[in-house]
């Protein structure tokens, strides 16, 4: 009961998370429009703005779209940095008590855009946007590292990818309530931003309700009773020897390696093996291009001839949401790699028919159905595996010692490249034109030899068997004894 109580709480999080990331897209225009129109009140713009550069097209006034692309970017730098203080932060107080400490930058960000009018609204969102930024870097890591940490073995994988469920509901009802005829206009954009601070008020009320992390109390701070009486909490009437029994071999294994920090996790060749595994795994989600197929389908769709693009866009929304639910359900029983090689691979060659079919749509009409299927299946496909593991796979791949550490470099890598996707996106597509997914599919083509040849299944395993298959074949060198040791030193000075 209490396990189904904090992953709803979790849920409640990261859709507020995920509804932010969004709507960006959601209310570009009118925000850009309304930026138009407060400047030119105010005439806080170049004093010589002519008349050509004028407002009638407000978007496109340099000034707005500085202004709108900081907004923008400040989202993910904000997730970048903060996504270096997750084990700070859980560590600190617990995990339970840090996503609550962290829920007050949610709704002070909602505060700062939804109340964007009472003062100057550049400011404001772009405030609002960097806080909510900073609030999504360290929730991004501090929901899946207490959701691995308190999920049974054998469903490790399915509430893993409740993350992404989250992800994909936050996004779906961005996409609905940016709806010109609900909040997608004129007069209610700033609500709709406003509004994402909302699943923080709500997530601060039910989180005391949680159980704090058995691993977190029993691991770091050694409360073997606590421990015990949350797994109770989390998992009924049961005898949990078994539990604390792999724990303790999991404290006994962290006592001798110690906190890592994140330079010596980068700097250490013991984990080196992981840490590439669990960078890959981040950059093959990011560098898929699925933000781009977000920011291209209705533009596809409407080149398609697709009388409203926008509900076909919203029916992306839809599949996305329903393949997600196909990964909770498959994850567990055909394994984190097969999903994950089926899913990338699945893409890459939906990426090269959506080029084929933008190449040729001119000249038949019927290969517009060719790309608008690719959207679909592209889509269905990352959500099968190469979304959602790599969110949760990372804790899986470390131990406690080094899991903080490795959650924040893994989340740092995935803020900064959908950072860069963001940016650059629209200049490569101006350069590549109909040809732009190529680049996606060459780079997914690359993911999936590299998931072939280096990631180890671990579905079903305890995480203390999945790090001994990393150091199998490695022998316990002298070297590697001298470097665990330095790195406990160090974390003990
Ligand atoms: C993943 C990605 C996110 C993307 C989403 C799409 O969570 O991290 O950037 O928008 O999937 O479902």
């Amino acid at each position: 009961m209490a396990l189904c109580m904090s992953l709803c709480v979790q849920l409640c999080c990261t859709s507020g998370w995920s509804i932010n990331m969004s709507v960006s897209q959601v209310i570009e225009k009118h925000y850009g429009r309304s930026l138009g129109v407060w400047s030119e009140r105010t005439a806080v713009l170049s004093e010589n703005s002519t008349e050509e550069e004028g407002f009638s097209e407000a978007g496109q006034h340099p000034a707005v779209v500085m202004y709108w692309s900081l907004s923008v970017a400040i989202f993910s730098i904000g997730g970048m940095l903060s996504s270096f203080l997750v084990g700070f932060v859980g560590d600190l107080k617990g995990r339970v008590k840090g996503m609550l400490m962290v829920n007050v930058l949610a709704v002070a960000a909602g505060l700062l855009m939804g109340l964007c009018r009472m003062w100057q609204p550049h400011i404001m969102v772009i405030s609002g946007r960097a806080v909510m930024g900073f609030y999504c870097g360290l929730t991004s890591g501090l929901v899946p590292m207490y959701i691995g940490e308190i999920a049974p073995k054998a469903y490790r994988g399915a509430l893993g990818t409740l993350h992404q469920l989250a992800i994909v509901i936050g996004i779906l009802i961005s996409q609905v309530i940016g709806l010109d005829f609900v909040l997608g206009n004129d007069d209610m954009w700033p609500l709709l931003l406003g509004l994402s601070g909302a699943p923080a008020i709500l997530q601060s009320f039910l989180l005391p309700l949680c159980p704090e992390s058995p691993r977190y109390l029993y691991i770091l701070l050694g409360k073997e009773q606590e421990a015990r009486k949350s797994l109770h909490r989390l998992k009924g009437a049961y005898d949990p020897t078994t539990d604390l029994e792999e724990m303790r071999r999991e404290k006994e294994e962290a006592d001798r390696e110690a906190r890592v920090s994140i330079l010596s996790l980068i700097r250490s060749s013991v984990y080196r093996q992981q840490l590439l595994v669990a960078l890959m795994m981040h950059l093959s989600q990011q560098l898929s291009g699925i933000n781009a197929i977000f920011y291209y389908s209705t533009a596809i769709f409407a080149r398609a001839g697709v009388g409203q693009p926008v509900y076909a866009t919203i029916g992306v929304g839809v599949i996305n949401t329903i393949f997600t639910l196909v990964s909770v359900a498959l994850v567990d029983k055909a394994g984190r790699r097969t999903l994950t090689l089926v899913g990338l691979g699945g893409m890459c060659c939906c990426a090269v028919a959506m080029t084929v079919g933008l190449r040729f749509q001119g000249e038949y009409s019927w290969m517009s159905y060719v790309s608008m299927s690719a959207i679909f299946l592209f889509v269905s496909f990352f959500e099968i595996g190469p979304g959602p593991i790599p969110w949760f796979i990372v804790a899986e791949l470390f131990s406690q010692g080094p899991r903080p550490a490795a959650i924040a470099l893994a989340g740092c890598c995935n803020w900064t490249s959908n950072f860069i996707i963001g940016m650059t996106f629209p200049y490569i597509q101006t350069w590549l034109d109909c040809y732009v997914f190529i680049l996606f599919a060459v780079l997914l083509f690359g993911f999936t030899v590299f998931i072939y040849l280096r990631v180890p299944e671990t579905k079903g395993k305890t995480f203390e068997e999945i790090a001994a298959v990393f150091h199998k074949g490695r022998k316990k060198s002298p070297k590697d004894a001298t470097e665990l040791q330095q790195l406990k030193t160090s974390t003990d000075a």
